[in-house]
């Protein structure tokens, strides 16, 4: 691109502040981070998940932010990277960021709620750090599996409460309540106010419920490499989840 490293700077002082911590032509944009090196120290414990080659496969990244998953999958030599935010400061930072590194990647404003519009499966579906800043995170999740998932998803979630996993029976009665109380049980916390801060934290499920979302959404865990993370693969919806908003094929 030829610019100078003051040229550098001084785009990345204007499209900030920034999310990611990503180096652009030997400057960093968020060397200051409260998570530290994020997102690098986070990928570097799940990269070796993520297929090495991505030759001639297609990736969505949901909620994009400045592009540093998106930038990495096009590394891998994706043949198509698409990513999607529904924040413009976050994809002006991520066109600047691909554009230096020289990245052929697509970047689209458009919304998790959306997805149904592009018309299109991808091999992966990236869809991290963004669950838990929805209202109506199972709906999302229900939609990607519907419109975009074409194969694996790899996905992450804040999570809170315990990391338990309680072994659960396929039904209970409904004089059974003892469960609910147990740590290990499926549960998303809900946050009326505010949780770090961040007024778009709506929702904080503990293990057993990020889990639990996934294979009710039509999701099969594949491996969990890191504690909020998980590679997913496309299954078999459960019984009484299917999508119950009008949809192609779907009863109106
Ligand atoms: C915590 S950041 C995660 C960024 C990146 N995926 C990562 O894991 O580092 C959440 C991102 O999701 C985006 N986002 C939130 N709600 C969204 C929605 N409904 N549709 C698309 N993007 C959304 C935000 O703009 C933000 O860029």
């Amino acid at each position: 691109m030829g610019l100078s490293t003051a040229e550098i700077q001084s785009r990345i002082e204007a499209l900030g502040p920034w999310f990611h911590n990503i180096e652009i032509g030997g400057v960093r944009t968020a060397p200051n981070h409260f998570l530290g090196d994020y997102p690098h120290q986070k990928f570097r414990k799940f990269a070796d998940a993520i297929p090495a080659d991505l030759s001639g496969k297609s990736v969505l990244d949901i909620g994009c932010n400045a592009g540093f998953y998106s930038i990495e999958m096009k590394r891998r030599g994706a043949e198509r990277v698409l990513g999607i935010d529904f924040d413009d400061k976050y994809l002006n930072q991520a066109r600047f960021a691909a554009e230096v590194a020289e990245a052929d990647i697509e970047f689209a404003k458009l919304s998790v709620y959306d997805v149904g519009a592009l018309g299109e499966k991808f091999d992966l579906v990236i869809f991290m750090g963004v669950l838990y800043h929805l209202r109506h995170p199972l709906l999302a999740l229900d939609l990607i599996r519907e419109h975009v998932a074409g194969d694996l998803m790899l996905f992450q979630s804040m999570q809170r409460g315990s990391t338990e996993i309680l072994p659960l029976e396929g039904n209970y009665p409904f004089t059974d309540t003892h469960m609910f109380d147990e740590p290990g049980y499926p549960k998303l916390h809900f946050i009326e106010h505010r949780y770090a801060d961040d007024p778009t934290n709506w929702w904080a499920p503990n293990s057993a419920a990020a889990e639990a979302m996934l294979r009710s959404s039509g999701f099969a865990i594949v491996s969990h490499p890191e504690a909020e993370v998980y590679l997913c693969r496309v299954a078999e919806r459960p019984y009484g989840a299917e999508p119950v908003y009008p949809h192609k094929g779907a009863r109106q």
